[in-house]
């Protein structure tokens, strides 16, 4: 049909400068996502489907994924992350597409003893290929309250966001011959499990299961992207993550972003030099 369809299941978009915000608290799980990890009791639908928690334990992982598959757009969660002791636990919402070869944009969140500092751990995956993590700590406590996580993938940029401040761009590098994430429709993914064998520094610390179960909530369950069939034309639509102003960062998300990396950065692949004898061929470029 080559028709590509904007699905905006936010009630009412009011767009303020940059961005468009939704009046998310309208929008329940069932709209837009299915429960796929953990049995049912692992992944809890309250408030009539506006809550949701994913749970943890020694029975069960759990986590959820989008029915639809997306190409482009803004997508967005409120999360609430496991509170106290949460080390070893690593909950992770992202964005991926069939393999192989597969594209996929990630945010994982590794949790730490009570007290300490939880990572943000981002990576991007093009064409099959990943190993491109950067890893922060967040300015606040994200075990308080709900804060938001948002992608905005566009067909020249990708930026990875803490509500509205950006903390990674990844553009498209096609004129240097790298793979960019921008044929293959992606769906949404979100899970909690145990990831003690590396997350908490290095694998050191063991996740401690007296503390279980371990709980992350979810809310905001709008998705603002491109929806995907065969023939969609979601890379020439006219969402609003594609106009011109969303192709680079303005001067005050370009400070922004600079404040996190020198702020907040922790680890960076592109000057791990232990890792990668040549510095990658996108870090040289300006983001
Ligand atoms: C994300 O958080 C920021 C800061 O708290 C807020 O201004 C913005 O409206 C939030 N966006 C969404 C989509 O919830
Ligand atoms: C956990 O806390 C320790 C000590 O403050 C810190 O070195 C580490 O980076 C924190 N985060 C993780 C995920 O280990
Ligand atoms: C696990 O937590 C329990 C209860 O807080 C504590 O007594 C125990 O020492 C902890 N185990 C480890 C290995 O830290």
């Amino acid at each position: 049909m080559g028709v590509g369809i904007l699905l905006t299941v936010c009630i009412v978009g009011v767009v303020f400068g940059i961005g468009v915000q939704c009046f998310a608290q309208s929008v329940t799980f069932d709209q837009s996502y299915v429960i796929t990890g953990g049995t049912n009791d692992h992944v809890k639908i309250l408030d009539g489907g506006l809550t949701v928690q994913l749970v943890l334990d020694q029975a069960s992982a759990s986590g959820f994924e989008s029915k639809n598959k997306y190409l482009f757009g803004h997508i967005s969660m409120n999360i609430k992350l496991v509170p106290d002791d949460s080390a070893g636990t690593v909950t992770a919402f992202y964005m991926s597409s069939d393999s192989p070869n597969h594209d996929e944009l990630d945010f994982e969140f590794l949790g730490n003893s009570s007290g300490q500092p939880y990572i943000l751990q981002t990576n991007v995956f093009a064409n099959g290929i990943g190993d491109r993590e950067q890893r922060i700590y967040l300015w606040f406590d994200p075990t308080a309250n709900f804060y938001n996580y948002s992608i905005l993938w566009n067909p020249e940029q990708v930026i990875f966001q803490v509500d509205d401040i950006p903390v990674r761009v990844f553009k498209n590098n096609a004129a240097l011959g790298l793979a960019y994430p921008s044929s293959q429709a992606m769906r949404i993914y979100s899970s909690l499990w145990n990831g003690d064998s590396w997350a908490t520094r290095g694998g050191l610390q063991k996740l401690n299961w007296t503390h279980a179960p371990f709980i992350a909530t979810y809310e905001d369950f709008s998705v603002d992207a491109c929806q995907w069939s065969d023939g969609s034309v979601c890379a020439t639509s006219n969402g609003w993550w594609n106009q011109l102003n969303f192709h680079a960062l303005d001067s005050k998300s370009q400070s922004q972003l600079e404040w996190v990396q020198q702020n907040y950065m922790v680890y960076d692949y592109c000057t791990d030099t232990k890792r990668f004898s040549t510095t990658p061929p996108e870090c040289s470029q300006k983001n």
